[in-house]
């Protein structure tokens, strides 16, 4: 079946075309317009602004994905959790695309789309017609997943497919917002969390100590507004050097030496893993104790290398059983190729719905 997705709950309007069947979802085409160049300038999205230009670009790329081909047998659109001035003109689009072709509608949560984001196939892998290759990034069941996001951060157990529980989440930011307000600190512009990860790499994850926010509390929730501020107070009351001096880290105080101050990759690499020691942490907790047969790492943050080669040696190491899935990098961000996905699933269950019953919710709880 040909399912036509559509996403447009924050700062990317995506559409994408996907061929999907028991051999899994491939991509037909897919476009993406990015805001992120318009809300630069304003250090984070503008919901207005991110409406209006949702808006100006759903339909070119409608019709630049289906370039004169027949219509799909579905529309998959992302109705909640997200922005509202976004969501509602995804919503609005289906809703006449479903009328005038006299196509079912199947609404998808955001979440449950990032989750899908793993099992996206491309056609190579197709042209391939490899039998093993259509199995490898397939989600086994019960699952665990941990989405990490510019507006999302939570541990959600599956134990089947479209079977939810939420076990954990944040109870203030997210991952993703606390790299992008520490990156704005820096100076950095926004998106925070590549410019931060691409000035870790250079530096010494030991150079400064940040907390490590609720790691040991015996729950899965996160907090992560109290290591923004506490990297607030750390830059007020210190400076980052220029540039490393030395190639080598020189003992504190030893003959008189000044020790070196850190610079801002040292800064970057402490706060990096300090975020990347939380999810984890809590993430091989929730492993234990729930013993899922895949572990899934997905949402924008999931681009993060630090997170994914850590997380991943840790499984490799202890749970060799377990299959570690998480997105290609381009599927890492908000994407309609995602929301394709989950729609298939729910399209088999026929849990379609009727265009005038189509309905946005911003807070939409993944049960
Ligand atoms: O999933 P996404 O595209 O949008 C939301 O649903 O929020 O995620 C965007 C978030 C931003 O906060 C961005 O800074 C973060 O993902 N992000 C990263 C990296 N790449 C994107 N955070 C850390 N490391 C990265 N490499
Ligand atoms: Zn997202």
């Amino acid at each position: 079946m040909r399912i036509l997705g559509i996403e447009s709950s924050c700062d990317d309007t995506s559409v994408a075309l996907l061929d999907c069947s028991e051999q899994g979802c491939f991509v037909l085409s897919e476009i993406t317009a990015s805001q992120i160049e318009i809300h630069k300038k304003y250090g984070g999205v503008v919901p207005e602004i991110a409406g209006r230009m949702h808006a100006e670009k759903i339909v070119p790329l409608v019709e630049e994905i289906l370039n004169n081909q027949d219509k799909p047998d579905a529309i998959a659109v992302t109705t909640g959790p997200g922005l509202i001035t976004g969501l509602i003109v995804g919503a609005e689009a289906t809703r006449t695309l479903s009328y005038a072709w006299d196509v079912p509608v199947v609404a998808v949560n955001h979440l449950e789309g990032h989750i899908h984001s793993v099992e996206i196939k491309n056609q190579k892998s197709k042209i391939k017609n490899d039998e093993s290759l259509h199995d490898n990034n397939k989600i086994q069941y019960p699952a665990m997943a941990l989405i990490a996001s510019g507006g999302h951060t939570s541990l959600i157990y599956i134990e089947q497919q479209g079977k939810y529980k939420i076990i954990g989440k944040t109870v203030d930011d997210a991952a993703g917002e606390c790299f992008d307000k520490v990156a704005k600190l820096l100076d950095l512009p926004y998106p925070g969390g590549p410019q931060i990860s691409q000035l870790a790499l250079t530096g010494n994850t030991k150079a400064i100590h940040f907390p490590r926010p609720m790691l040991k509390d015996d729950n899965y929730n996160f907090s992560f507004s109290g290591l923004k501020t506490s990297a607030l107070y750390w830059l007020k009351d210190n400076t980052l050097a220029a540039e490393k001096t030395l190639p080598y880290e020189l003992p504190t105080g030893i003959y008189g030496q000044v020790p070196n101050p850190p610079t801002i990759n040292d800064f970057c690499a402490s706060f990096e893993q300090a975020i990347a020691d939380v999810l984890i942490g809590k993430t091989i907790k929730a492993v234990k104790e729930y013993n899922p047969k895949t572990v899934i790492l997905a949402g924008g943050v999931s681009a993060n290398k630090k997170l994914r080669e850590t997380l991943k040696q840790h499984l490799t190491d202890n749970f060799s059983d377990i299959k570690f899935l998480y997105p290609d990098l381009k599927y890492c961000m908000d994407n309609a190729s995602m929301i394709a996905v989950a729609g298939y699933y729910q399209a088999q269950k026929n849990h379609y719905t009727d265009w005038k019953e189509i309905k946005v919710d911003p807070n939409w709880e993944l049960i």
